[in-house]
């Protein structure tokens, strides 16, 4: 008898993740199809990861050549797919150093870390203070949980980490009070928050933030792992604010599937972690850093000139829509605040064979940034159906 896959998920699985209904099995590029042959248009990319879609052709060749060659050896020894990398990611970025990790939090734990370590380096005990911002999403260990502005996530497990602070997002004064009531190392943010409902800060506010911060010697720690690697329509959305982050951290698309995250340091901190004050069994893993290089190296102007083009075109068209509140985003990373319910629609739109996400009581829309332009207008089609069906 055939295994009914949705009960024994249920049965084995720890049920943290309120599955949407369907089975998926195979696919390549933005479709995809579940067990039973059913096809689906891929609008949520895995959360972020699949830049190019599920099962890439060019990633799959990297993976599978590295695969064949060495496969894990430790970061006792050098291996070259993490050098050549680190290098690349440097001379993308204008970071100076690279600390490979294996997940979202993972990657920001290395940032709080490193944050709290620069500045007992040079200013004693007592000065570990983060100011991370109200709504935002950092992962899911107790540090980086602590450091999530978001309340609903805090309740079942305390006590939490010392030393984190959650200013108002937008709202300089609501950081420079806090920085000033506490002895603050480091300010980390989101910029655009995605779990916390698709929004992009206000340029105005981040310069601010940014500028004050560098004045007194505070790291600015910015959170890449949603908006990285081309999500956002620039390589980092860092980029697309036009200011010099002290850390970024990314991971999710950097991986192209495959567990991957990376911490990246600029002048400032590049020293900060030194012999055996981090380290990783798996971070930068040679199998997933071939397939990193395969990612990254394909992240180029004329590909982000599209992003922001396929962006445009789903914020114009879901804004026609009369049940549509609001569309709020950056390139291809797209939140649309409905005026029915969210949950229906979401069933909808997969029923109708159009895989899409939720962030915040919002839907969201999340497509392989290399989505063909007429599969990608097949699937706004379903989606802006589904929006205004009475
Ligand atoms: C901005 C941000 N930071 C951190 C994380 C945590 O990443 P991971 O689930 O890979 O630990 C996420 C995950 O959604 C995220 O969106």
């Amino acid at each position: 008898m055939a295994m009914d896959f949705k009960a024994a998920d249920k049965e084995y699985i720890v049920n943290v993740y309120n599955r949407m209904d369907a089975v998926l099995d195979h696919g390549k590029g933005s479709v995809l199809y579940d067990v039973n042959g059913k096809e689906y248009i891929d609008l949520s990319a895995g959360i972020a990861v699949n830049v190019f879609g599920v099962c890439d052709d060019v990633w799959k060749d990297a993976v599978m050549a590295q695969l064949n060659k060495l496969s894990h050896i430790s970061n006792v020894f050098y291996t070259e797919p993490q050098v050549i990398l680190a290098k690349m990611l440097c001379e993308k970025t204008g970071m100076k150093k690279v600390f490979f990790s294996n997940s979202g939090a993972e990657s920001n734990e290395c940032a709080i870390k490193a944050a709290r370590k620069y500045s007992h380096d040079k200013y004693g005990d007592g000065r570990y203070t983060i100011i991370t911002l109200k709504n935002s999403f950092h992962g899911r260990t107790m540090a980086t949980l602590t450091a999530c502005g978001q309340d609903s996530l805090h309740e079942d497990f305390g006590p939490f980490l010392d030393g984190f602070v959650y200013a108002e997002a937008d709202n300089f004064e609501s950081v420079k009070a806090l920085a000033e009531e506490n002895n603050v190392c480091a300010v980390m943010m989101e910029l655009v928050q995605g779990e916390g409902g698709v929004h992009p800060l206000d340029p105005a506010f981040v310069r601010a933030v940014v500028d004050y911060a560098h004045e007194k010697d505070i790291l600015v720690i910015i959170d890449e792992v949603q908006t990285g690697n081309g999500r956002t329509g620039a390589l980092y959305a860092y980029m697309n604010y036009s200011i010099h982050p002290d850390i970024v951290t990314t991971a999710k698309a950097i991986g192209g599937g495959l567990p991957f995250a990376a911490t990246m340091f600029a002048d400032s901190c590049q020293y900060t972690l030194t012999d055996h004050t981090h380290g990783s069994t798996f971070g930068g893993n040679p199998i997933c850093a071939a397939g990193a290089i395969s990612i990254i190296e394909r992240l180029d102007d004329a590909l982000m000139a599209e992003v922001r083009e396929k962006g445009a075109y789903i914020k114009a068209e879901l804004e026609g829509c009369q049940n549509v509140e609001f569309v709020s985003g950056m390139g291809l990373m797209i939140g649309v605040k409905l005026k029915k319910d969210l949950g229906t629609v979401v069933k909808e739109c997969v029923d109708k064979g159009v895989l899409v996400l939720t962030a915040n009581g919002l839907l969201r829309l999340l497509p392989p940034l290399n989505i063909p332009w007429d599969v990608l207008k097949k699937a706004v089609a379903i989606v802006k159906d589904v929006i205004d069906a009475e």
